[in-house]
């Protein structure tokens, strides 16, 4: 049986072996075409030699993701059944590290088939959807793996959502049933009255208990404890195609939108950050993200459901527990979000720093501005920074630890992986097309928005799109570089260096243009929070009377009043251009943010920096080069032009 086993491997690997060996060939083939088609430069030769060792890594890398990723989709594996081949392996291997609490791969299979068992006696089946609104714990990722076992779709509620944005999630999710956790049952409390009459509410805490809240709940952790932890009888097949998760979409405007995850996506998803940053089984990964967003979920949690890699979570990320965590857990792969890193820097410096065993840390978001003096200070051999959607198709990584990148294009073969950068009007983000109707690819050096082809028939190039048809609609550009193709534009404006190196500019709609000048508001922001000590800051443009353009302004996160305007002038005054330094200041002490720690730009930007409508203190650039707090007095000589900015 063994030997049988080894042979069709064998016999497997040499296929794709060959069928590597075969892409090769072509590949240079279509060098030598694109060579002779840029006239034969000696340029390209340069740029050709200098990133060809980065490219062959990266294709060989992502081959070794296709294959695996084939291979699931040709035996129609659910997540469900990756997962408990990764059990059958090592059964006693930790999972999950939580709280000093270890978990095996065979205590996670078991609870999750308890959640199985419970929901297919209450006569749940394939195609049902349960909310799930809880805090980062371990049973968070047992509850939404049992629950797919029958096929069951779970939305991932945001637990921090209260009031109206909660509604709004649970009713766009199209929940039958709401599981949710003894933390948040004030939040549920608060809008059962708008919640659809016949939605099930299932009530979990950390310890069995029989005490009711009163909303009618059934009590979950105890019906947990009562079923068969063996495996629920599936009658209806979950395939590899299937729906496993919805995941919402914060951004910067509007409410919660829930994106599509498929098993498939979600396989290519954890897949993709376990083969090209070139993670290892052995590996200890530290997720301090929240679990409900894709990075957590899937990028984070993944790793130990796919690839059986033993995972630390945290139930709320702490900047000054991050390096102490990682040494207690001898974590070697950290993940990270931008502004975590911003955090953790304004964390006064202890022994902790360096005395770590991270040999990688990967995330998204990690500025330029602060990368150097991040990897310096903790000593960070290898910062693998990535660039995707959620909803989107199109995903790029910096495998070659290239500071400020957030991936690249192969230079020699840019047809390889079908993403490209577009011209766009910034603030509309419009395409912009030529005199046959296509969109325009953009030269080095150029700013344009990031896109993905859409193919369908490929997972990883199909866009999945939101629960809501119409919101899809948006997110897809038609007629790109021939008829009736189509693909996901990102919104995003990156710009691209000589060797295909790629660098995030700022979001359309986010760019303003001030004196004639377009100002990348995501280049001031990070200016500005260096400015103050890491704190939060969103930059944006504001209409001032009948001047054309927008004028900068800066809303700054001072929860303890602490900040030093005057230092902020100053600073202001030396890193930044008259024309992007911000005109208009607003201290904010308190405020909602995101789940991922983004403040809501839109919002602030509608309010503009009228003191009357305003409680937040304003102060504005006054001419001799200081902030002065904006009285409405100055803000009425500002907009009728008595004070010219
Ligand atoms: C919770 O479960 C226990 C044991 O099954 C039961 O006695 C109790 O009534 C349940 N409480 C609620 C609120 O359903
Ligand atoms: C971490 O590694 C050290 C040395 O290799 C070992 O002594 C220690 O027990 C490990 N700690 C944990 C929590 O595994
Ligand atoms: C700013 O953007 C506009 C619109 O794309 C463009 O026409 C203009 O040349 C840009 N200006 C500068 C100074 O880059
Ligand atoms: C604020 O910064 C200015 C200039 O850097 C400095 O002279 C002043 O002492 C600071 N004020 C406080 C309260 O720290």
């Amino acid at each position: 049986m063994l030997a049988k086993l080894s042979a069709v491997f064998a016999y497997s690997a040499l296929v794709w072996y060959f069928m590597g060996f075969m892409v090769l060939i072509q590949l240079i083939l279509v060098a030598i075409v694109a060579y002779l088609a840029a006239g034969g430069s000696y340029q390209w030769f340069y740029v050709a030699l200098r990133t060809l060792p980065r490219d062959l890594k990266a294709v060989c890398r992502y081959i070794g993701l296709l294959i695996q990723v084939r291979s699931h989709q040709r035996k129609n594996l659910n997540i469900a059944d990756i997962f408990r081949q990764r059990v059958a392996k090592h059964p006693n291997k930790v999972c999950f590290i939580f709280e000093d609490k270890e978990w095996t791969f065979a205590q996670v299979e078991e609870y999750s088939n308890k959640v199985a068992n419970v929901f297919k006696n209450h006569g749940y089946r394939k195609g049902d959807t349960v909310g799930l609104m809880m805090e980062n714990r371990p049973e968070f990722v047992c509850i939404w793996l049992g629950l797919s076992k029958l096929g069951i779709i779970t939305p991932l509620i945001n637990y921090n959502l209260r009031q109206r944005p909660l509604i709004h999630s649970i009713t766009i999710g199209n929940c039958q049933a709401l599981i949710f956790s003894s933390e948040v049952t004030e939040a549920v409390k608060d809008i059962m009255s708008s919640l659809p009459s016949d939605i099930t509410l299932y009530r979990w805490s950390p310890i069995s208990n029989t005490e009711t809240v009163g909303l009618g709940e059934k009590n979950l952790t105890t019906m947990i404890d009562e079923v068969p932890s063996s495996p629920p009888d599936v009658i209806e097949k979950v395939g590899y195609h299937d729906r496993l998760l919805y995941i919402y979409t914060s951004g910067t405007t509007g409410l919660p939108k829930a994106a599509v995850i498929t098993h498939s996506r979600y396989c290519f998803m954890s897949l993709g950050v376990y083969h090209v940053p070139a993670l290892k089984s052995d590996d200890i990964v530290y997720c301090p993200l929240p679990i409900y967003h894709s990075a957590g979920a899937a990028l984070g949690i993944g790793q130990a459901i796919l690839s059986g890699i033993t995972v630390v979570i945290r139930r709320k990320f702490s900047a000054s527990q991050y390096f102490p965590d990682c040494v207690q857990h001898n974590c070697t792969v950290g993940q990270y979000i931008g502004e975590m890193c911003r955090y953790i820097l304004a964390v006064p410096p202890k022994p902790e720093d360096k005395q770590h065993k991270l040999r990688m840390i990967y995330g998204n978001g990690l500025k330029p501005q602060i990368w150097t003096q991040f990897v310096e200070r903790f000593n960070i051999p290898h910062v693998v920074e990535f660039y995707g959607a959620t909803e989107g198709n199109a995903n790029i990584v910096n495998i070659d630890n290239k500071v400020g990148a957030i991936g690249f294009v192969s230079r020699i073969l840019p047809a390889v992986y079908p993403i490209s950068i577009i011209r766009v009007d910034p603030e509309t983000g419009d395409p912009i097309r030529n005199s046959k109707g296509l969109c325009i690819t953009c030269k080095p050096g150029e700013p344009g928005v990031f896109i993905g082809k859409i193919n369908p028939k490929i997972p990883s190039r199909a866009f999945l799109g939101y629960v809501d048809e119409k919101e899809s609609q948006k997110k897809i550009v038609h007629d790109v570089f021939s008829k009736g193709d189509s693909a996901f534009i990102s919104g995003d404006l990156l710009v691209s260096d000589e060797f295909g190196y790629l660098f995030f500019k700022d979001r359309t709609g986010d760019t303003f243009r001030w004196k004639g000048e377009n100002v990348s508001t995501s280049e001031v922001e990070a200016i500005i929070s260096n400015l103050v000590d890491y704190r939060d800051a969103v930059v944006y443009g504001v209409e001032v009377g009948s001047d054309e353009g927008r004028a900068g302004m800066a809303a700054i996160l001072d929860q303890d009043g602490t900040l030093n305007i005057t230092a902020l002038a100053d600073g202001v005054k030396k890193a930044l251009p008259s024309y992007a330094r911000p005109l208009f200041i607003r201290i904010l002490r308190k405020v909602e943010l995101t789940g991922t720690f983004k403040l809501k730009k839109r919002d602030l930007q509608r309010e503009g920096f009228d003191p009357l409508k305003i409680e937040d203190k304003l102060y504005y650039l006054n001419p001799s080069g200081m902030y002065e707090l904006l009285t409405e007095e100055i803000y009425v000589h500002i907009i009728t032009g008595k004070i010219r900015l």
